[in-house]
């Protein structure tokens, strides 16, 4: 067969047969009027920025450094969970949590979408890696798209380009990951701003670990490194070899006397991950450094600890409420510039601006394009809800200097944290590994902007991984059991239940959160060392409020007390909405969840 005359595909630098062959393939069914090597340089990126420029879909920001905004098609500002499958053989593997698809069928249906969908348009090969490319075992990956939106910001949330190919050699394994916005130029046709489609399909297929995005250019639909690659696909890798891919921030904590604990953190979107990554501890001598703020990646070490890599290079933050008091450290962060602002406002010097930020200007542009003024309340949010910043991992001020090191860092505790004004204390601690699964696995909360859909509904989201998880929910949870009998449970992890939004009867937070959530950690620490007590309850251990280091804060005794009670009518409540939970989850839920509900039940009386 003569291979199609498409200027640019014959000049691949890399002589991997299996990569070209795909590139080959992908580029014969989308039909794009060119193809381009992505070599990750600062060149490519003056080079796309510009054209992004040109385009009309970037506007330069005067105040910020080769900092860019954009704005989304208004449809496409949010990952879309309902047009997201996990096309594996068998749709009990899926699970009941997951949209299923045959995945023969799946593939028939989106080869079709594909065909020609790059017609008038560039297409670009991005060979990146998750986690640091001198790793033992490199996690790479290829992304192919028709977005130069998806280029820049994949240069910024992945290690991207030419070292990568030269890393892979001719034989590496990689995930091929292939993405289009499913808008074809016919000639002449003028391009609109933000190309997507009204059809959308974020797919995985796990047994050939391969990801294929269709018709998104936002986010986690798009930059297909960080939720598809690192949590779906990484989530079944995990499973098979016995380790964990999970939605965690990973911190460094270091006290007063010097000691260093690392923790990770699991919270759904939109519910404070890179706050509490990046916290500004407000009690004297307590220092939080950043490792990664959305992904942990955990493996036993030969010593028997659990060790989490960060696979990201990148943070891609929610952007409202962020601010020099909620985050300074984010807002340093950006203020070195090379960011990519999506959704959010436009001030008219050449500034960025979100609700929540200070210095509230008189007019705006809003992310719709409308010239406002943020005290005309009609005029709705200034930026999306969901807006982001796309910012360098490398300019953030508290950066651990550790954070790219292949080994990983020892974790010593693990958090679970939701969204419940009601019901769930500020923390408890887990009796062991397996009481710690059935609080992830019961884990809950408000539904945020971060997913189209209800924003305010409970729902349950086991470690925070419900959009995420790439299998089904109770194999899930069963590895998460397993993965407790791999290590002497001296050194696991111990697990932690944490709720910074508990509300008193009049809807004020019980707790202030922010940097006061070093308090809590400080507690946890000291429990690690044998240090501080807890007062053992139906639900876990809780420290009374006197365990708790308030010095300083100007906080009602009655509502720290409050945030930290059990609540038994509540917690009863709560009992009916687990079963229905676990009964979702159905018969792949290990009975030792069930065990663990049988006994809460029990301690409830
Ligand atoms: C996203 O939505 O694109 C994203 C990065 O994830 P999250 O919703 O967890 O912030
Ligand atoms: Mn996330
Ligand atoms: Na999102």
């Amino acid at each position: 067969m003569t291979a199609l005359a498409i200027p640019g595909l014959d000049h691949a630098p890399t002589t991997h047969p299996g990569l070209l062959a795909w590139v080959q393939e992908v580029a014969e069914l989308t039909t794009p009027d060119a193809v381009v090597w992505c070599d990750g340089t600062q060149d490519e990126w003056n080079r796309l920025t510009t054209k992004l420029v040109d385009a009309g879909t970037f506007v330069p920001l005067e105040k910020r450094p080769n900092s860019f905004w954009c704005a989304s098609d208004p449809d496409d500002v949010a990952r879309v969970e309902e047009r997201t499958f996990i096309c594996s053989k068998d749709a009990s593997d899926a699970g009941p949590t997951n949209n299923w698809m045959d995945p023969g069928e799946m593939t028939a249906l989106m080869t079709d979408l594909y065909r020609g969908s790059m017609r008038g348009r560039t297409m670009y090969v991005i060979p990146f890696c998750m986690g640091p490319l001198d790793a033992e075992k490199p996690m790479f990956g290829v992304e192919i798209t028709d977005s130069e939106y998806v280029v820049v910001s994949m240069h910024i949330m992945t290690r991207a380009g030419r070292d990568v190919l030269d890393r892979m050699g001719s034989d590496a394994d990689f995930v091929p990951c292939l993405h289009s916005v499913g808008k074809p130029l016919e000639a002449g046709e003028a391009d609109v701003s933000w190309p997507c489609s009204e059809t959308k399909y974020i797919t995985h297929f796990p047994e050939t670990k391969t990801i294929w995005s269709f018709g998104s250019g936002y986010g986690g639909n798009a930059l297909l490194g960080k939720k598809c690659y690192s949590l779906r696909i990484a989530s079944v890798l995990a499973r098979e070899e016995g380790w964990l891919a999970e939605h965690m921030l990973i911190l460094k904590l270091t006290s007063p006397t010097d000691e260093v604990h690392y923790i990770a953190a699991a919270f759904p979107s939109a519910c404070g991950k890179t706050n509490l990554a990046m916290l500004e501890p407000t009690i004297p001598g307590w220092r939080v450094e950043t490792l990664g703020d959305d992904i942990a990646w955990m493996r036993f070490g030969d010593d028997g600890r659990l060790y989490a890599v960060n696979p990201e290079n990148g943070f891609f933050g929610v952007a409202p409420g962020t601010n020099w008091k909620t985050n300074p450290n984010a807002m340093r962060t950006l203020e070195g510039g090379n960011s990519i602002y999506t959704n959010v406002a436009r001030t008219p010097d050449g500034d960025v601006w979100w609700e929540g930020m200070e210095g509230t200007p008189e007019i705006l542009t809003s992310w719709k394009g409308e010239q406002i003024s943020p005290s005309d309340s009609s005029a709705g949010p200034a930026a999306h809800p969901n807006s982001r910043y796309c910012t360098p991992m490398n300019q953030c001020p508290v950066l651990a200097q550790e954070w790219d090191d292949p080994q990983g860092v020892p974790i010593s505790a693990i958090l679970f944290g939701g969204r419940r004004a009601t019901t769930i204390p500020l923390v408890a601690e887990a009796r062991d590994w397996q009481h710690g699964v059935f609080l992830g696995a019961t884990l809950s909360s408000e539904k945020t902007a971060a997913a189209a859909g209800t924003v305010g509904q409970v729902r349950r989201d086991p470690m925070a991984m419900l959009p995420f998880i790439g299998y089904n929910a109770g194999d899930y949870l069963r590895h998460w059991g397993e993965v407790g009998k791999q290590a002497d449970a001296a050194k696991l992890p111990s697990i932690f239940y944490v709720n910074w939004f508990r509300r008193g009867d009049d809807g004020r937070f019980l707790w202030p959160g922010f940097g006061e959530n070093s308090r809590v950690l400080k507690w946890i620490v000291e429990r690690l060392e044998g240090r501080a007590s807890a007062v053992e309850t139906a639900i876990g251990r809780v420290p009374t409020v006197e365990e708790l280091d308030l010095t300083g804060l100007d906080v009602r005794y009655e509502d720290v007390a409050d945030a930290l009670a059990i609540d038994v009518d509540e917690w009863r409540a709560e009992l009916p909405l687990i079963e229905e939970w676990f009964d979702t989850i159905g018969a792949a839920l290990p009975s030792t969840m069930q065990d663990e509900l049988a006994a809460l039940r029990q301690r409830l009386g």
